[in-house]
This record gives C-alpha cells, structure tokens and sequence, in this order.
C-alpha cells in the first residue's frame, strides 16, 4: 500500500494525516503548542514547538493507522502563511516566528509602500499591497529594530518551510505561500527581484521555488530516523494553508469558491487567470494548482469572534455534556435573522480584508434592554460573515465567475451558521465529504507529487465529494442585503474613532 502525509503546521497546533492511494483517510493526529503575545496586538510562536508536535503527529498518525515505515511515500507541507522564520549562519533560529496576525509593522508597510514608488507600483511588482501581517514589513521591522539580530539573518523561511528544511535539509518553498511574503512577483511565479533590490534585501534570504506538487527533496536520516519514516519519502512543495485548505475542498476549476470559518475567515476562489483588485482590497495569490492563481479575502477574526464571546461570556457546558459551541448555536437559533437590529463589526485584531486596517476594532453596535446572549452569538455568526461577504463583492466587481460556493472549517459545522452564510451570500452553500482542512490538501499534492494522480485535478474528483445542500432563504435575503448596507456604513462611520482610540 502506499501512504500519503499531510502536515500543516496551524497557529493552535500541527495536525498530521494519512491517506491512501485513492485519498481515503487512514489515521489523523492534532498536537497543539502555545502562542506568545509579548505585546498588545503582537503574536509569536516558536518554531521549536512546531518540529516537536510535527514529530509526535507523525508518529501518532502511523501507530494509530498501524502503518508501516516503507508505505510513506510523499508529504505535503502546509502550515499558517506569512510567518517568519529568522535563522542565522548555522541555522539556528535568532527569535520567536513572528506570525500572520501581528500587527507591528506600520511604519515598515509605509516604508515598503514608498520605496516600491506607491501603491500601485508594488501592486505592479507583487500583486499586493504591503499589510501588516504579510512576511516582508516583518524582515524589515528586524532590521529597525532588533539590528544586532538582523546582523545576524542568513534565512527567512515561512513556518512549514523551516518544518521542510528540518525534514530535508532544504531552504526551499513552493509559488502559493511564497505569494504572501511580499516578495513575489505573483505573475510571474518567481522572486521579485525589483522589490529586493529597492528594499536592500539579500535574494539570499530566501529559499528556492517550486510549484506545489513538485518534489523538494527527500528526508535526511536524522528526520527520517526521528519521524519513523524512510529516506526514500519525498516530501513536495505543499501549499500556505488557505491553498491548501482550498485544494481539501476541490476549488481546483473556474467557478468554485470556499468559505472557510477557522480562527480566521477565508473566502477563497479559483482563477485561470491573474486578476488583481487594483484597490488592493483582496489578495492575489499564485494556487497550488500548477500554472495557476486564486483570489483570496481575509477576515482576521472569524471563528475567533465566537471563541472570543465563548470565553468572555463564559459560556460552557453543563458536566461537559455539550459542545460548547452547540449551546451557543441552541441561543442564536432562538432570535430572529438580523439579530433585532444588533451588529457585530469583528475586528478583533484589527482588519485585513477589505480595509487592510490595523486600527479597526470590534464592536457590537445597536444594543438594547431586549438583547440577550442568544443576540450577542447570531450577531456575531452574522457580523463574520457580512465581512466574508465583502469579500464576495469584490470578486463578482473584477468578473469572476462563482458558480458554487463550498463551506468548510468549524463555521461549516453549525447548521445554523451554515444558513446565515447562504442567505447573506444569496447563494446555495454546499459541504463536502472531507473536514480535513489543509493537511487533507497537501497529502493529496504528496500523491500527486508521488505520481498516484495525473494532477491536482484527478485527485479531487476521485477524493472530494458533496455530501450537504443549504439553499437560501429569499425573504432572509432581503433582511440581510439591508443589513449590509448597515454593516458597511458602520466602519466607514467608525474608522477616524478607531484610529483616535488606539
Ligand atoms: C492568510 C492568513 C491566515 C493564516 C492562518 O493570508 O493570514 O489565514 O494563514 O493560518
């Protein structure tokens, strides 16, 4: 038998999965670490935790699925996108991975913005404007601030590209994850050598560039012996979560877009062509698809609006009968669509897309006596996904077609968050038979790599199926096209206050 691994290294923890050949799931493992906020609005991890919890996942995956060391062929690599891995000459990490949802570098995305000549001349060199979160300012902001460790850079690598490194020895990446440092020219799938040079940056500093279902190389005896596995596993390019996570879902052909509801809301769609807002609202971005690109919007704080209200409401489950979450859900559904006139704006950490704002902050707007916490949770259910639904209108304003709409992460698992996102969307919403995420993705890419799929494409169809239909409700729909209007006037009305408070 042969057996393809999938790794993505999250932001709450690394999950590994097998497949088979026909992309049947054999065994799954989750190993959490923790996250550091040394500072309001900064987020770090230690690369450290993730190699650990990679070796332990890897592990528990071939007891569990009682697989056998010479059946592993590939893995694919996904991991949380735009982190960054500083390693010095002998390749010891300098400090904490700065992660995608820091917000430090203001000052290093205006300084990036200026020396590309403006906006939309880094839009013309990389696809995107500079945001906060995205790897390049974080380089930047070593070198003001931390210039004994800058002194001392060789290497930046996304998270999984240091687990790739680890495993094969290999400074390497592949065109999707790449796509969100800043520093890739995205038409042309390779470095942008323009933007290094106008940013004084080494080309040195980064690994070579593959395509996601390319092979990077094979495990070295030390990983192999540590993982359990066979030097003759390869391990392919892989793909940045959100590629990864779209690929899990089959958004592999024109038409097809996803929603995906984790800590942070993705709605990603498929494109044959390079097409780039020229606001800059959403991201551009190479697909793991060979050859192709995709479209992207990021809500920062999506599910983790919810776990945020869980935590601060204190919601839990009486003897720890219930998820919690379905308690939450059983509150929402007694409250009626629009949540009685109460609004959730979810920037929790600020914003990405479509304001790219640092500053923006969350809120609950419209509160009366006659609100409850049944209010407070659909409000927030809905806020989210008004913000996804930004993300809608700007793919339809640059001619995309989206024919069908895939619901995927822990948002997709509630029936009720399910209908809210169809009637706001105003289309139908379906599931698939696989919840695998983006460790699912890339164990596909890995069988593709090995040469078990002609491509990307063959391994969805024979994998991925729909197994649920959530039909919109058309006068809901009504209720909510007002709602939007609403929901988008609020933080045009809010953002100079935010701005003031912070
Ligand atoms: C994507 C992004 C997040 C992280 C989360 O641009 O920042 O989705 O990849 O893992």
């Amino acid at each position: 038998m042969s057996v393809y691994l999938g790794i993505d290294i999250g932001t709450s923890g690394t999950k590994t999965l097998a497949i088979d050949g026909k992309g049947k799931i054999l065994a799954s493992n989750l190993q959490d670490y923790p996250c550091y906020a040394p500072k309001p609005l900064w987020s770090e991890q230690d690369p450290d935790d993730w190699w650990q919890a990679t070796i332990k996942s890897v592990r528990n995956v071939l007891r569990i699925g009682k697989i056998k060391p010479r059946e592993v062929k590939a893995i694919g690599l996904s991991g949380q996108m735009h982190g960054s891995v500083f390693l010095d000459k002998n390749n010891k990490v300098i400090r904490k991975a700065i992660l995608w949802n820091d917000q430090r570098t203001i000052k290093e995305c205006g300084e990036i913005t200026s020396a590309a000549g403006g906006q939309n001349e880094l839009i013309k060199l990389v696809a995107n404007p500079a945001l906060t979160g995205f790897t390049a300012p974080k380089i930047l902001w070593l070198r003001n601030n931390e210039p004994r460790n800058f002194d001392k850079l060789r290497k930046v690598l996304l998270p999984k590209d240091e687990i790739r490194r680890r495993l094969t020895g290999e400074f390497a990446t592949e065109v999707s994850d790449a796509s969100g440092m800043l520093l890739l020219d995205v038409v042309k799938r390779n470095w942008s050598l323009d933007l290094l040079t106008k940013l004084k940056l080494d080309r040195d500093l980064l690994g070579k560039i593959y395509e996601s279902e390319d092979v990077t190389g094979n495990l070295t005896s030390e990983a192999a012996q540590l993982l359990g596995l066979t030097t003759d596993c390869v391990v392919v390019g892989g793909a940045g979560d959100c590629a990864a996570g779209a690929i899990g879902n089959g958004i592999v052909n024109e038409g097809i877009l996803s929603t995906s509801i984790g800590t942070s809301g993705v709605m990603f769609v498929y494109s044959d062509e390079v097409k780039i807002d020229p606001l800059g609202r959403v991201h551009t971005f190479c697909h793991a698809v060979r050859g192709k690109w995709h479209l992207m919007g990021v809500t920062l704080a999506a599910g983790g609006s919810l776990q945020w209200l869980r935590n601060t409401l204190n919601f839990s489950s009486p003897k720890k009968t219930k998820d919690v979450y379905d308690l939450m859900t059983f509150e929402a559904e007694k409250t009626s669509s629009g949540s009685d006139g109460l609004y959730f704006l979810p920037y929790l950490s600020g914003e990405r897309t479509p304001h790219a704002d640092p500053y923006a902050r969350g809120c609950f707007v419209g509160l009366t006596l006659a609100h409850g916490r049944g209010h407070l949770v659909r409000s927030v259910m809905e806020g989210v996904t008004y913000s996804l639904r930004d993300s809608l209108e700007i793919f339809e304003s640059l001619n995309i077609p989206v024919k069908q709409i895939r619901a995927s992460g822990g948002g997709s698992k509630s029936q009720l968050w399910r209908q809210i996102q169809a009637d706001i969307f105003g289309q139908k919403v379906v599931t698939i038979n696989s919840e695998e995420g983006p460790a699912f993705g890339v164990a596909l890419l890995a069988a593709v790599g090995a040469g078990e799929f002609k491509n990307i494409q063959e391994a969805c169809k024979a994998a991925i199926k729909i197994v649920k239909e959530t039909k919109p409700d058309s006068k809901v729909k009504k209720i909510y096209d007002q709602g939007m209007l609403i929901y988008q006037d609020l933080y045009r009305s809010l953002k100079d206050n935010f701005k003031k408070m912070s």
